[in-house]
């Protein structure tokens, strides 16, 4: 599928659909949309009557032209208040048209938006971004290919001039698609092994650095809370370290972090009946995030030194296993009881965060798929955000915004550490269920001493059940926008 821009006048488009987004209350045709309708012999202004279109955000409604026109179908679609317009309007409402579009089997898909914020960059990224990610199939697990209709060319009317915005909407696109696809995998395509090979694989393709820490070299630099997750896995646990570097100065230096557990059974506190042990596949939506962001930054060649890093491993059960009691040592000294087997993310991020912070950086973010109670907090669709560190707080809210990612500042109380209290270890690994994302937050903290650091719990958002926007049901892919966003803006 080609995205282009394209100066053709309105009038002139021709195509198999043409797509007009219709700010709410002003569905009225006036200018070059009453010319187009006359055009199409008032199929328009019909079509908003007898649909009672109101130019609501989400909404859409489509009709035939007359066979012969050089137009065969029309798109409308809402985009809300004109005062309200947000780029991922814009982004949502594109989305919602290249669904119509591949429905209709149109070849060639013509939009006519309007541009958000008078940008045409960013307003040219975001519609391209919704196409992209809406179109998204994945049928790597199907014996036959679904369906072969496919979209061909799309022509953003009116954004001449914007082929670098499009490109990079592809270039994150491709990020976010390989975040999705290691999602979405099962545990028995996506292990330790796997993501390592995934990570040298970008390194190969893309002109990264990449090291692979293996088991002993973890025993060595003294990770024994991240090998103790590791310990009843068949598969051997891998420690991801991708590094992009700049030509030049790096403006600043950053790691992002992800959790990848590749299947989390929650060890001897197995996960019972109603549980969702058998989603726990997404247990690596962070480590697939930094993957993805990784992918869309080498392609976008930003001039900030950007680590990648993720201690890989399987939480599950064998003669091997941790016991429930166990103490572990991590790489900073501290001492951990593991009075849950099932709060094992905190603990292989522990040792990731150990070693991060010993690199100098300005800054490091971690994401993870680590409480169900940041899920019950905050609902599917949001990501909390925990820092003790405000500028970074909003650098991470600016560069969400602008993805259309949404994440919410939660607090770091303190006073809630007691609840890790441990009575022979320097810490307990689990708290009490009341505020339980945020003991996981304040645990995490522990090991980290000197870097401004942010915590993006995204257990809720890294999958969806139902169609959301551009996301199908299935693996969002999310955060990959989000921190290319911010490794780019996080020096202003
Ligand atoms: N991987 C889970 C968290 C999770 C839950 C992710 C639901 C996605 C959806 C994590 O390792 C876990 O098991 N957390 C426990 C922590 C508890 C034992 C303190 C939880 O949230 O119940
Ligand atoms: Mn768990
Ligand atoms: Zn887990």
């Amino acid at each position: 599928m080609t995205i282009q821009p394209s100066d053709k006048p309105l009038l002139e488009w021709a195509g198999d659909s043409l797509a007009i987004g219709l700010f709410e209350d002003a569905v009225e045709l006036t200018g070059e949309l009453a010319t187009l309708d006359q055009k199409f012999s008032g199929v328009l202004k019909e079509l908003i009557a007898e649909e009672e279109f109101k130019g609501k955000a989400n909404s859409s409604i489509f009709t035939r032209v007359n066979p012969g026109s050089p137009v065969r179908k029309l798109i409308l679609v809402g985009l809300g208040k004109p005062d309200e317009l947000k780029l991922d309007t814009l982004r949502r409402a594109a989305a919602a048209v290249a669904r119509v579009g591949k429905k209709q089997k149109s070849k060639i898909l013509g939009f006519s938006f309007p541009l958000w914020n008078n940008d045409p960059a960013a307003s040219a990224q975001a519609i391209a971004e919704g196409v992209e990610l809406a179109l998204y199939q994945d049928i790597r697990f199907k014996s036959e290919p679904e369906d072969k209709a496919q979209i061909e060319t799309v022509d953003l009317l009116g954004f001449g001039g914007q082929e670098a915005a499009i490109a990079r909407a592809k270039q994150i696109v491709s990020g976010v698609n390989l975040a999705r696809e290691l999602v979405a995998a099962p545990a028995n395509a996506v292990t330790p092994i796997t993501l390592a090979e995934t990570a040298q694989a970008i390194a190969k393709d893309h002109g990264l650095q990449v090291k692979i820490l293996e088991r002993e070299d973890c025993e060595k630099l003294g990770m024994g809370a991240f090998l103790g997750v590791a310990q009843a896995s068949e598969l051997p646990p891998k420690f991801i370290h991708l590094t992009y570097k700049p030509e030049g100065t790096p403006k600043r230096k950053l790691a992002i972090i992800g959790k990848g557990v590749t299947f989390d059974s929650g060890g001897l506190n197995i996960k019972g009946a109603g549980s969702g042990i058998e989603t726990m596949k997404i247990d690596m939506g962070g480590a697939a995030a930094i993957l993805g962001a990784a992918k869309a930054i080498a392609q976008i060649k930003p001039d900030v030194e950007v680590h990648f890093i993720s201690a890989v491993a399987e939480n599950m059960i064998s003669g091997r296993a941790m016991h429930p009691g166990d103490i572990l040592t991590a790489s900073n000294g501290k001492t951990i009881e593991v009075n849950n087997t099932d709060a094992e993310g905190r603990l292989t991020l522990a040792d990731a965060l150990v070693y991060a912070d010993k690199l100098g950086l300005d800054a490091i973010v971690d994401l993870a798929t680590l409480t169900g109670a940041n899920v019950i907090a905050l609902g599917e669709d949001i990501a909390g955000l925990y820092t003790p560190d405000d500028a970074v707080a909003s650098q991470l809210e600016k560069a969400a915004q602008t993805s259309g990612e949404k994440i919410w500042r939660m607090p770091m109380e303190e006073k809630y550490f007691e609840g890790l209290k441990s009575g022979i270890a320097d810490m307990k690994n689990t708290g009490p269920r009341p505020g339980g994302s945020i003991t996981a937050a304040l645990f995490l903290k522990q090991f980290v001493k000197d870097t401004p650091w942010a915590h993006l719990d995204i257990a809720g958002p890294v999958w969806t059940d139902k169609e959301n926007g551009y996301d199908s049901a299935g693996a969002t892919g999310y955060g990959v926008r989000t921190l290319v966003n911010w490794v780019e803006g996080s020096g202003e």
